[in-house]
């Protein structure tokens, strides 16, 4: 970065690199005008503010580099972007170059951060949960409502109704009210159809979301969410079904990059788990799992045996997991709105940054265990919940969770050569994002150079 750069050191500070966000600090007697963003139609935009407050160590976003804290943030002042064709072409401060015919989006004295990754959601799904409240209130526990029929079956039946269209449509209004709370990339799994066609009919609304969505969307394959109830007699029939015949199909037509599976009691156990995963290997689906969401019963040592790019949940994540994790270069990516949901115990968040496992979080949006998509939630039980600072939350919700799904190249920093995804806050800096609760604090999204 270039003079003008302050830097708010909580950690040593290695070359630069990584995510930044930007806080606008008003200059005496300039009003609210301090940062400007300016961009035209082919794609050039510039971004100019007074204060850009900048994480520049990628350790945590980065698996094999650092200790695992995502503590250092660098603060810009007086800063620009120029966005050319969709990239961020150049971050300076001072003086903005004057950009012929370029779009000036000026941030008026706010926060800016690169837009929030959201790496983990089931975002296909039929019908909704509402019916469940009751039942929860009246004592019934997430794995009562599921054995008795309700749960992830019940969405399953209303997706398989559902067609590919109506999935497609219902998915894209998520995706609008997710960008409005400053997402700009997410990930979203299949797992509501748990039969080779609708699975795939899953996965094609989600190919559909990323040809014609401004959102950044990709695909995990979860045939492996729950043994639907017409295989309960026989699960390994369903496991052969998953393996042989919908990984394959998944295969050919190239429409997911990961492989999950809820490895937890009365769902998959650890050693159907690792069969799953394996053969998900075997097809170029690079392991994720819901691991130590309720029980624990060793989903996140397998994560750390199997190499898994992230595990997730780990609400009741044991010592050995987290050393397993950090063994086997696992991203931890929590899930506290989900916690929240269930009136259950919070994620030792602080225990693994300690360990050195990257630390993710996500919104983990369903119909049942979290119908929340509002990644500011999320931010503030980062802080309030698990104790995480301002400045590892924002890279958790960042580039944390752009490594957690293998964008971290594209998305989830701002810096040259990435893409030109920003979001202005309606807030003057980092502390009072992660505050604030209940409202919506975005100001305005940018997506590859564009306003949304
Ligand atoms: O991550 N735990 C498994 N899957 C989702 C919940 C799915 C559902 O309840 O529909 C989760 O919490
Ligand atoms: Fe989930």
């Amino acid at each position: 970065m270039v003079g003008g750069v302050a830097q708010r050191l909580l950690g040593s500070l290695p070359a630069p690199g990584g995510i930044f966000a930007v806080e606008n600090k008003r200059r005496a007697g300039h009003g609210g005008a301090d940062i400007s963003i300016i961009a035209q139609p082919v794609g050039q935009m510039q971004f100019h503010t007074n204060v850009m407050l900048c994480p520049i160590q990628r350790n945590c976003g980065q698996r094999h580099q650092g200790d695992g804290h995502a503590e250092q943030i660098q603060i810009l002042r007086n800063a620009w972007v120029l966005i050319s064709q969709g990239q961020i072409a150049q971050v300076g401060t001072g003086t903005p170059p004057s950009v012929n015919g370029a779009q000036v989006v000026d941030a008026g004295g706010k926060l800016v951060t690169p837009g929030l990754v959201d790496a983990h959601t089931h975002l296909i799904f039929g019908g909704w949960r509402q019916n469940e409240l009751g039942m929860k209130l009246h004592g019934k526990s997430y794995l009562d409502i599921q054995n008795a029929g309700g749960g992830i079956q019940s969405t399953t039946n209303a997706t398989r109704q559902a067609t590919e269209e109506e999935l497609t449509q219902k998915a894209a209004k998520a995706l609008d009210e997710m960008m409005r709370f400053g997402t700009t990339t997410c990930e979203a799994k299949s797992g509501y159809g748990l039969a080779l066609e609708h699975e795939l009919k899953q996965l094609r609304a989600i190919r559909r979301l990323q040809e014609e969505h401004p959102m950044d969307v990709t695909a995990t394959f979860m045939g492996a969410h729950l043994v639907p109830a017409e295989y309960k007699q026989d699960r390994a029939e369903y496991i052969r079904l998953v393996c042989e015949e919908m990984m394959p199909a998944v295969k050919e037509q190239g429409i997911a990059k990961f492989c999950d599976v809820f490895c937890e009691a009365d769902t998959f156990t650890v050693e159907e788990s690792r069969q799953i995963l394996e053969a998900g290997l075997r097809h170029g689906l690079r392991p994720k799992i819901h691991a130590d969401e309720i029980e624990s019963i060793g989903g996140s040592q397998l994560a750390g045996e199997i190499g898994a790019i992230s595990a997730e949940h780990l609400i009741v994540c044991p010592p050995e997991g987290i050393a397993s994790m950090a063994k086997g270069g696992v991203i931890a990516c929590l899930l506290p709105a989900t916690s929240f949901c269930l009136g259950s115990t919070y994620a030792p968040a602080r225990e693994m940054v300690s360990a050195g496992v990257p630390v993710a979080m996500a919104s983990d949006f369903n119909p049942g265990s979290c119908p929340c998509l509002n990644l500011q939630f999320v931010i503030n039980l980062g802080c309030l919940r698990y104790r995480l600072t301002p400045e590892e939350v924002l890279t958790a919700v960042t580039l944390n969770a752009a490594a957690a799904i293998d964008m971290a190249d594209r998305v989830g920093s701002v810096e040259a050569g990435k893409q030109g995804d920003l979001v202005i806050w309606d807030a003057p800096d980092l502390d009072y994002i992660c505050y604030r609760f209940g409202s919506n604090l975005v100001q305005t999204v940018i997506k590859k150079g564009r306003l949304v």
